[in-house]
């Protein structure tokens, strides 16, 4: 078991990883927290899994425990379902000491904060994350939200919290695409701040895609400790979390103009960082082998690295000059100088990124 701190003053909280620590997460919650009660929210197939195990833990240290489901699916991460849960803890007089646990991945891990951050104007609340999407970026760091029709995470809030417990065996039962999709993220890790982490997984991706618990603790725990680092410098995205963004000015324009169907997150933001590369090249950032050491990684984790021939250019490019993290008129790319470190470049021609996923297309 590791625990990595999240140090945010009287915000800070602990991120515990390991193989089985699910047994050990009513112990972990009580030590940050003494609720009056304890409200556990999954998907129903997550909650028969891994909730009621933890349900029953905090019944057996006395605690009322009571347990809410949430449908799978990023079409009910929005304010019908906030209100829903809303009305049920009502109904469950959960008071401001409540405590709130969200069993899942990023999907039910940004619902449960939503409504933590907002119900009775904030009440506790602590992630367990069950992908490797959720436990290696959307479980830390506080933003929680839910979509609009107008577009993705439009409503949301900063909300930290209390504890992330991160059990690794919970990734034996998630599908095999949504583990590569999630180790994108472990990739950008290492492409943003650690030559050493990128290497590594280089190394270890076999044992990764046999979902070897050591190799997989070991990749969760190092991108819980640069999402850590980098969210207690910069908590409200003020300067240096944009460069997580990392392959997500491009990758998100695909999920817009794909309308998130084609792609899971991870496999936008694979194909999203080899646009940056080459944007990165055209702006003479970037040397062309560190495109190719990331095409080479990203596609030995059988991740997508092309931009498809199918999909316009000039539609994406559009979709990114309407990316909500945009300020004013010009679009920020994070572009990579070497493995481990980048450099937020402001004012990238269009016509330099259209030249560069024109190569990206060929
Ligand atoms: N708050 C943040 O900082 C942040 C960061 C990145 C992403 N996100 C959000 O995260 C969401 C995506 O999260 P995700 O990729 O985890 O997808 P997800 O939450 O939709 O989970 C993917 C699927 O896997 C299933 N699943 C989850 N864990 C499982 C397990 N252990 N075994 C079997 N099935 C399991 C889920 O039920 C779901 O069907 C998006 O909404 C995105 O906006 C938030
Ligand atoms: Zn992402």
């Amino acid at each position: 078991m590791r625990t990595i701190e999240v140090v945010l003053g009287d915000r800070s909280y602990p991120i515990v990883v390991g193989a089985g620590v699910l047994n050990a997460a009513a112990s972990v919650c009580m030590e940050q927290y003494h609720p009056s009660s304890v409200t556990i929210l999954s998907h129903p197939r997550l909650m028969a899994l891994y909730g009621e195990k933890v349900a029953a833990d905090f019944r057996g240290l006395g605690l009322p425990v009571a347990m809410l489901t949430v449908r799978p699916g990023e079409r009910h991460k929005n304010l019908r379902t906030v209100e829903r849960l809303y009305r049920e803890l009502l109904s469950l007089e959960v008071d401001r000491k409540g405590l709130l646990i969200a069993v899942g991945g990023g999907v039910l891990g940004d619902v449960c904060g939503f409504v933590a951050a907002t119900y009775l104007r904030g009440i506790a609340f602590v992630q367990i994350p069950t992908t490797v999407l959720a436990q290696v970026d959307a479980s830390v760091g506080g933003k929680t939200g839910v979509d609009l029709p107008e577009g993705k995470n439009l409503v949301g809030a900063f909300h930290q919290p209390r504890a992330v417990i991160i059990d690794t065996e919970t990734l034996a039962t998630l599908p095999a695409r949504e583990l590569r999709s999630g180790l994108a993220e472990v990739v950008k890790y290492g492409m943003i701040t650690d030559e050493r982490l990128f290497g590594d997984l280089g190394r270890s991706i076999p044992l990764l895609l046999g979902r070897d618990l050591a190799a997989l603790s070991d990749a969760v725990v190092r991108s819980c400790e640069i999402k850590a680092h980098i969210v207690s410098v910069d908590e409200t995205e003020q300067g240096l979390r944009a460069i997580l963004n990392f392959g997500h000015t491009i990758g998100h324009a695909l999920e817009v103009v794909t309308g998130y169907r084609r792609y899971k997150h991870g496999e936008a933001i694979s194909i999203g960082m080899v646009s940056a590369c080459l944007i990165g090249e055209e702006a003479g950032i970037t040397p062309p082998d560190v495109t190719e050491a990331a095409r080479a990684l990203l596609s030995r984790l059988r991740l997508p690295t092309k931009f498809p021939d199918d999909i316009d250019i000039d539609s994406t490019i559009s979709a990114t000059l309407k990316d909500k993290k945009r300020v004013g008129a010009s679009v920020t790319y994070i572009l990579a100088e070497r493995i481990g470190r980048v450099a937020p470049t402001p004012g990238v021609a269009a016509e330099l990124v259209r030249r560069a996923l024109r190569r990206q297309q060929a």
